[in-house]
């Protein structure tokens, strides 16, 4: 599905954003050499084999068409969803190479962007790689970006709008982002709190996908092909996951998500018997609470 707002209603800004982008694809094509050096500087970031995903709605097509104005994206949704594997599978359907950073709250904007390195023959700038995947033309995927601090995810800005580019200022030089790049960020909102949130300057430049955990069926057949068990043992471990799910909020924090049920299906492919394996995939990681492991021991025992 390919979306051409610009041919829609006039709007100057649409305009002008529609020649830039022309202009960009023009000068892109005119530089084969960049070309041939962005593929080999990018080479490894090939998603070379296609991961599996089950597509749980229309997400594959919206990111399609996200992805064919290059729209920044933000995947929302609880942790072991789905969301890491979708952008993955997303890239590889693309053909486009997939540059992932996993946020943490040490990380600054020299780790996205580069740094001037030492070494035997003097000092020598390094992208970060955020720098790589713009300079190149990658998704970018920040995962859990939350985890960063505010003042390093700002240096993102300048990619999200109609600019498309990066200043490194350290090193004097502005990248305009190559027409491929993307930028893709994940987010649960279960973690929201007053310290550790977007700004709404931040928020307000992506479109939002929402991913939850997939409906019984899907997530049983998502279940048995990751671990390895059969589809009626898979439906089992997913009921006792929708039970937990249902006590969030009633002294559990977080759902079971689906990466735990695949763990616990894991576990009783290679032989653990199943109330065991769930106890050690399933109940003890969540919580530590002897009465909440009771409940959730005796959902186990309902369905082994
Ligand atoms: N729709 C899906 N299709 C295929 N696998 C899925 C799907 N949803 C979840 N999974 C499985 O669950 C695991 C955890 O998902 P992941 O993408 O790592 O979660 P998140 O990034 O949301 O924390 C994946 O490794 C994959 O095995
Ligand atoms: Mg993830």
């Amino acid at each position: 599905m390919r979306n051409e707002p610009f041919m829609r209603t006039y709007s100057p800004r649409q305009e002008a954003l529609a020649r830039a982008a022309a202009q960009r694809q023009a000068a892109a094509a005119q530089r084969p050499a960049a070309d041939g050096a962005s593929a080999g500087a990018l080479a490894q970031y090939m998603v070379k084999t296609e991961p599996y995903y089950r597509p749980v709605a229309d997400e594959v097509e919206l990111y399609e068409a996200a992805y064919s104005v290059r729209m920044p994206i933000m995947l929302k949704g609880p942790t072991g969803c789905g969301k890491t594997r979708f952008v993955e599978y997303m890239a590889w359907r693309l053909g486009k190479p997939l540059i992932t950073v996993a946020c943490n709250e040490d990380m600054t904007a020299s780790d996205l962007v580069g740094r001037f390195l030492l070494d035997a023959s003097g000092t020598r700038w390094q992208d970060g790689p955020l720098a790589l995947a713009a300079r190149h033309g990658a998704i970018c995927y920040l995962d859990e970006v939350v985890e960063a601090r505010q003042d390093t995810t700002v240096v993102i800005h300048p990619l999200t709008d109609a600019r498309r580019m990066l200043p490194l200022e350290k090193k004097g030089e502005v990248i305009e982002a190559h027409p491929d790049f993307q930028i893709v960020i994940s987010y649960n909102p279960g973690y929201q709190s007053l310290m550790k949130d977007l700004k709404q300057s931040t928020k307000q430049r992506f479109g939002a996908l929402d991913f939850n955990y997939p409906e019984h069926e899907i997530e049983a057949e998502i279940v048995a092909h990751e671990s390895g068990v059969s589809l009626e043992v898979a439906k089992n471990l997913v009921h006792i996951g929708e039970r937990a799910r249902n006590l969030k909020g009633h002294g559990l924090d977080e759902g079971l998500s689906t990466r735990m049920l695949i763990y616990a299906g894991s576990l009783i492919a290679k032989g653990v018997p199943p109330l065991a394996a769930c106890r050690v995939a399933l109940v003890r990681p969540i919580t530590d609470d002897p009465d909440m492991r009771d409940a959730l021991d005796s959902a186990v025992t309902t369905y082994f």
